[in-house]
């Protein structure tokens, strides 16, 4: 049976420690958010130092009725039935954590079955994308259940519109970083990766050494506002290598060797005990900066170059990594220097980190609805080589 474009959809991902729905309907210019919430474990994961994967499913166990039902209530408050205005579900199939990703596949599928719905499933790191689709003004009004109230949603760039092909993509988040370069929707060529550490995974890394909770990033991007990133020299991993690959491992390992060093001077000098707890503010501060800069740095000048190879107009940003205000502003500098006229398309930070309001944003431009009974969560999917 052809199935018509879709007005409105539910999107479902509970691909980590996320577990969010969201309904978006499509707009003239974009796709329009109705609702999205989001509940995160993550306080709960700081406690770890990370995520335990029986621990995210789990709570995604707990959290995916309310939050479905609330994404739908919020999206059509007065409707006594708002399930019936919803045209396709859309469900985030992989990569992430099989138990995690399982509780989102499972719901959807039963949903789709009941209501009689399309059930779209959508590549959580293609989905990520789709968060530079998502540019009506409403979309500032993103409503999150269980985020904290200090948490803000601003726009770290000026283009307010979504980007043309072909694009550069760039995907930083805590499990990839990838280039790739996008003809079209669904359409897309392989640029280059990281070969081991994530952007992101490189960032929680850094914090944990510096003894900050997780997730790390905006941690040490907050901590690095105040330091100096010229105090501590890190390396730029494979920054001038001649492909567009990405190495971050080695780079937990000089951070390493430097909080050792530092805490060595002040082991011999004042006999205390626990090593990041004797850094400085100052010193966390400066290390925090430069461990920022090392990855913007490497991440600026591979986009950069890819952009030059490429001849690309449009270059967007994904992922969680995303909502760095440095990278930000770093990348639209060197753009502005090296190609001139390249439009540099970055989310609202909300958009940048997990939610579900890209995956069912990527399901009306990609929308391949398949069989509920047949779909199977898949935790290695990629954006493959
Ligand atoms: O995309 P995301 O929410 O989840 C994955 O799919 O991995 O990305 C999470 C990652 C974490 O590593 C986190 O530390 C990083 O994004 N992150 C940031 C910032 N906000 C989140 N890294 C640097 N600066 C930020 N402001
Ligand atoms: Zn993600």
């Amino acid at each position: 049976m052809p199935h018509q474009q879709p007005k409105i959809i539910l999107g479902i991902e509970t691909s980590c420690d996320e577990t969010s729905a969201a309904v978006l309907q499509m707009a003239n210019n974009g796709v329009q958010i109705l609702s999205n919430i989001v509940a995160s474990s993550q306080d709960l994961q700081a406690k770890y130092g990370g995520v335990v994967p029986e621990q995210a499913a789990r709570e995604q166990l707990a959290s995916i009725i309310p939050v479905i039902k609330e994404a739908l209530s919020e999206a059509f408050p007065l409707h006594p039935k708002p399930s019936a205005l919803v045209d396709a579900i859309a469900v985030t199939q992989g990569p992430g954590l099989i138990g995690s990703l399982l509780v989102g596949v499972e719901s959807a599928k039963v949903l789709a079955k009941v209501w009689d719905k399309a059930l779209v499933p959508v590549n959580h790191l293609l989905g990520h994308f789709y968060a530079n689709w998502i540019t009506d003004s409403q979309s500032s009004i993103v409503n999150s259940l269980w985020k904290k109230p200090e948490e803000e949603n601003y726009k770290l760039s000026t283009i307010n519109h979504p980007p043309s092909f072909p694009i550069l993509g760039l995907l930083v988040s805590g499990g990839h970083t990838d280039l790739i370069l996008m003809t079209d929707h669904g359409k897309y060529q392989y640029l280059g990766g990281t070969r081991d550490d994530a952007a992101g995974e490189a960032f929680d890394k850094g914090a944990r050494l510096l003894g900050l909770p997780y997730p790390g990033g905006p941690q040490i991007a907050k901590l690095a506002e105040t330091g100096n990133p010229n105090t501590f020299k890190l390396p730029r991993p494979m920054i001038d290598s001649d492909n567009l690959d990405f190495s971050f491992s080695g780079l937990k390992t000089s951070i390493s060797n430097m909080v050792y060093g530092i805490s060595e001077k002040i082991d011999n000098e004042a006999s205390s005990s626990l090593r990041d707890k004797q850094l400085t503010i100052n010193e966390k501060q400066d290390l925090a900066a430069s461990i920022q800069e090392a990855i913007v740095d490497v991440l600026v000048a591979k986009t950069i170059r890819a952009g030059q190879t490429y001849g690309v107009r449009h270059i967007m940003l994904a992922g969680g990594v995303a909502a760095n205000r440095k990278l930000a502003e770093r990348l639209t500098e060197v753009a502005r220097m090296k190609i001139p006229h390249v439009e540099i398309h970055i989310p609202l930070v909300n958009l940048c980190t997990d939610n579900a309001a890209y995956i069912a944003a990527a399901a009306f431009f990609n929308y391949h609805p398949t069989d509920p009974l047949k779909l199977q969560a898949n935790p290695n999917l990629s954006l493959s080589r």
